[in-house]
């Protein structure tokens, strides 16, 4: 795959939500309820990290939800692109990029939103191809107001703030014109995850998923 093709399927899967919930989940029998109350919610595109030992496990279970698209994030080796696409992810997510980690996504066909802090990151990923982009760690980096600098002479290239994106300045990004949305750990609190309440979950998906942009 391309990285203008990767791009092409990120930036469909950016638009299909304004938040894309990061999720850190420990125990695989959680991960169906997880991925349903999410997808019920309005939010279908999810991104399940891979810094639980559960994670792969739970990549496999959320694949099976109807209606949800399941990446895996924190991707940071050729490794753990082909253990992700085992495991039945459909786009992967990096806090960076390094060549190795983009080079083995291509070959392996995985699309991949890659991570950029800087306008230099940003620029290496886009003359490489990569025109959709992960800004990270979004409030860290200095928030909507540096995005919005670093989008200035940039514009040709989209992102998806994570990081520190809340329910109260995710529509500081969602108004910017360099983005499409926000990815965001908010929607699945642990101590919800943790007490099996799904339904407190749909109902914070579905607020999520009212955000304009
Ligand atoms: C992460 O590192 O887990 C993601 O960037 C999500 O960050 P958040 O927990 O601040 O939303």
């Amino acid at each position: 795959m391309t990285p203008l093709a990767a791009s092409q399927q990120t930036e469909k899967l950016c638009r299909l939500a304004p938040v894309i919930p990061v999720l850190v989940v420990h125990d695989a029998a959680h991960a169906k309820p997880l991925a349903e109350a999410l997808v019920r919610g309005g939010l279908p595109v999810l991104e399940v990290t891979l810094r639980t030992p559960a994670a792969l496990e739970v990549i496999a279970e959320m694949a099976q939800v109807e209606g949800g698209h399941v990446g895996a994030g924190t991707l940071l080796t050729p490794d753990d692109v082909s253990r992700a696409i085992e495991a039945g992810a459909t786009f992967g997510v990096s806090p960076g990029m390094t060549d190795r980690l983009l080079t083995a996504a291509e070959e392996a066909d995985l699309p991949m939103l890659p991570g950029a802090a800087t306008s230099t990151e940003a620029m290496a990923l886009l003359e490489r191809g990569y025109s959709v982009q992960k800004f990270f760690p979004a409030e860290a980096n200095g928030g909507a107001p540096a995005l919005k600098a670093i989008g200035a002479p940039l514009p040709q290239i989209m992102f998806c703030p994570t990081g520190g994106v809340s329910l109260k300045n995710a529509p500081d990004y969602l108004g910017l014109s360099n983005t499409l949305c926000v990815g965001g750990s908010w929607v699945a609190p642990a101590d919800k995850v943790a007490a099996g309440d799904w339904d407190g979950i749909a109902d914070l998906a579905r607020e999520a998923s009212q955000l304009s942009r």
